[in-house]
């Protein structure tokens, strides 16, 4: 019998799978394997373009890209900034900070801030007792204030969900969001599975922007559940726990590198 995948790393066999559904499709940012060509292409129709390892993980390799000026190109890597006149020069910095790896380009997206620090929410989503897909946890990621990825091991912090919405909008807004957040992050789910039927659970980055559009960043089939451990209210952590467990994971819950934040 062919093994069931459970774990799936490239980036963008995930995204053309999710590109299938029409619902989602709309919440998914432009995403391309990156070459030169392609990202001088996708910096003159964004301005703003993050690059990431097309296997990478915890925010390791990825980098933004901006256009601005006259023929000026500016890249962010962990918290060096570097500036370039003419895109032949910056592109050959680019390459060599990937190493010759495979990645790929995406439309950056605006995020919503809190205290100036850009965030994403973390929508953990599993099978449950029964079989069917649940979100069993929201967590929301800042930022560290010199970095431009909201990743807990690299320094980001962890929120309640709702704590980082109501900064910027109506609790009905807030609560609103929330809603489409899971019924997304399940519709995600669904939608891997066809393709995977062994899949359990996933975890879904989800970028909301200036004008509250949600954005799926990117779905990760090995969901780390450390988010979950910093938020005051733990009672998402158990569920997560009690479901996974029911699927045969055991989890690592020593989760040191992310913050927890003070709502
Ligand atoms: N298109 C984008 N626009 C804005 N921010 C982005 C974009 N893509 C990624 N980011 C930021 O970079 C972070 C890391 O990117 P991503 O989640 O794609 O990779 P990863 O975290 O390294 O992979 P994994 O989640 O599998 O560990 C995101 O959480 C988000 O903060
Ligand atoms: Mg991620």
């Amino acid at each position: 019998m062919k093994k069931q995948l459970t774990r799936i790393s490239n980036k963008l066999t995930k995204t053309r799978v999710l590109l299938r559904s029409p619902e989602l499709r709309r919440h998914i940012p432009v995403t391309r394997k990156m070459d030169q060509a392609i990202l001088l292409d996708m910096l003159g129709r964004y301005k703003m373009v993050y690059i990431k390892p097309c296997c990478g993980s915890l925010g390791q390799g990825v980098i933004r890209v901006e256009r601005y000026g006259d023929s000026s190109w500016r890249y962010q890597a962990g918290t060096v900034v570097r500036k370039f006149k003419g895109y032949r020069r910056a592109y050959q910095a680019i390459h060599s900070e990937t190493q010759g790896k495979p990645y790929l380009a995406q439309k950056g997206v605006r995020l919503l801030a809190y205290k100036g620090r850009p965030f994403d929410i973390r929508v953990m989503v599993q099978r449950n007792l029964k079989g069917a897909w649940e979100a069993t946890g929201l967590a929301g990621r800042v930022a560290h204030p010199r970095k431009v990825v909201t990743n807990g091991s690299q320094g980001g912090t962890i929120f309640p969900a709702e704590v980082l919405l109501n900064a910027n909008t109506s609790s009905e807004k807030s609560n609103a969001l929330i809603a489409e957040m899971k019924r997304i992050g399940v519709k995600c789910a669904r939608q891997l599975a066809t393709a995977y039927p062994g899949l359990q659970e996933i975890g879904v980055d989800i970028a909301i922007d200036r004008h509250f559009k949600l954005w799926i960043l990117e779905v990760n089939t090995a969901p780390d559940p450390c988010p979950f451990t910093k938020l005051p209210d733990s009672s998402m952590l158990q569920r997560i726990i009690k479901y996974g467990k029911a699927h045969g994971r055991t989890y690592n819950l020593k989760c040191m590198k992310s913050r927890k934040g003070m709502g």
